[in-house]
């Protein structure tokens, strides 16, 4: 495995933090790409119905900090003069890769022709593509599913269309839409795209260990690795890769430092939304956080019922200090490195009225 190129832009080493609407904002982007190992970060998806609305939620989603770079921002969409439209935008602040989201399956985006609903009318992505590369002159990626459902699988034909449209990287998530997050990423569909285009492909699914990336890797020979959910368990994943890559022993943090990126992330939420949502921010996190910690359960409980940001640092206090004590806390597990199939998705960012960040509190269980 090497760094690959986007057009003159290097994806160095060639790991991505995969785009998660409510995750990966500014704040959690920063978090990743301070412990090292990430060659690109893609803001969370843009809707462009919002952004040519002048919506200020949707332009302050574009929000990035130049440590960021290289930068992609994510737009969905069903409509091509708005897809162009926002694609102008993303250009204009200043982002390095404009990426086009075809694999949201939430049921408000593919009602409205956008997400994993232009699997199902390839026509209308690629007359979005077009228009798209008519206005902008940074490079034009694709994040896209394997197919709308089972019967339909068309990944294959979409990435070559996609290619022909002057696409200059393929992201492949292996699922389909009906698939949700349920069973696992279809990697066999991600090397039959690998072996059918000229452009870069990168894949995406599941990786949440050095092993099994590796596994993949190997196996499909992409070029690139896109890691979502994985990165909320563990923030080191990138850097650990980065390091197996290089030949060197993946690192390791410590506890100190474990509780220094939960106090960190907590701090950067705290610089940019009120306390409450904070809260819910850091809740979010602590649900993958601590599934890879001595009793997380149970410290993922205390932070759950901390209401204030002086009860979830005290938490943290406490739960720090006895593992550093005792080396236990709780019942003493540590969870099976597994993903949640029904953790949030990009489905709860969509519904009418609801604010990523008051679901971020909502949905973590
Ligand atoms: C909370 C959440 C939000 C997501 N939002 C987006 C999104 O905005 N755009 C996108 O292309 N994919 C989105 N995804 C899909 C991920 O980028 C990724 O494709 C998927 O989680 C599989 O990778 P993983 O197993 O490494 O998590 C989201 C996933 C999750 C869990």
């Amino acid at each position: 495995m090497k760094p690959f190129k986007i057009r003159d832009i290097a994806i160095d080493p060639p790991l991505i933090l995969s785009p998660m609407a409510g995750v990966t904002d500014y704040t959690f982007r920063r978090l990743v790409k301070r412990r090292g190992g990430v060659g690109l970060v893609v803001s969370e998806f843009v809707s462009v119905e919002g952004l040519t609305r002048g919506n200020p939620k949707s332009k302050r989603q574009m929000h990035f900090d130049e440590s960021e770079r290289p930068y992609a921002v994510q737009i969905f969409g069903g409509r091509a003069e708005r897809m162009a439209m926002g694609a102008e935008m993303a250009e204009e602040i200043g982002a390095d890769i404009l990426d086009v989201n075809c694999g949201c399956p939430a049921p408000k985006v593919v009602k409205n022709g956008g997400g994993s609903g232009l699997l199902r009318e390839p026509e209308r992505l690629e007359e979005i593509l077009k228009e798209i590369k008519k206005v902008i002159t940074i490079p034009l990626t694709l994040k896209l599913r394997t197919g709308f459902s089972d019967a339909t699988i068309n990944v294959v034909e979409v990435a070559k269309m996609a290619e022909q449209c002057g696409v200059e990287h393929i992201q492949v998530h292996g699922r389909t839409r009906e698939q949700g997050y349920k069973g696992l990423a279809n990697w066999e569909l991600i090397k039959a795209v690998k072996d059918a285009v000229s452009v870069p492909v990168s894949g995406n699914g599941d990786i949440t260990s050095l092993e099994y990336g590796m596994r993949r890797w190997r196996e499909t020979g992409v070029d690139g690795i896109l890691i979502g959910r994985g990165a909320m368990q563990n923030p080191w994943i990138f850097r650990q890769f980065a390091d197996v890559l290089a030949g060197r022993e993946p690192y390791q943090p410590d506890l100190a430092e474990k509780k220094a990126v939960l106090l960190e992330f907590f701090e950067l939420c705290l610089e940019e939304m009120p306390e409450l949502v904070a809260l819910g921010k850091m809740k979010q996190l602590a649900g993958q956080f601590t599934k890879g910690l001595v009793g997380g359960a149970q410290f993922r409980q205390t932070l759950y019922h901390s209401h204030s940001a002086a009860e979830i640092l005290d938490n943290i206090s406490i739960y720090f200090r006895t593992l550093a004590e005792r080396d236990d806390f709780g019942d003493g597990m540590v969870e099976a490195d597994q993903t949640d199939s029904d953790i949030m998705s990009c489905d709860a960012f969509t519904q009418t009225g609801r604010d990523a960040n008051a679901v971020s509190a909502s949905v973590v269980r």
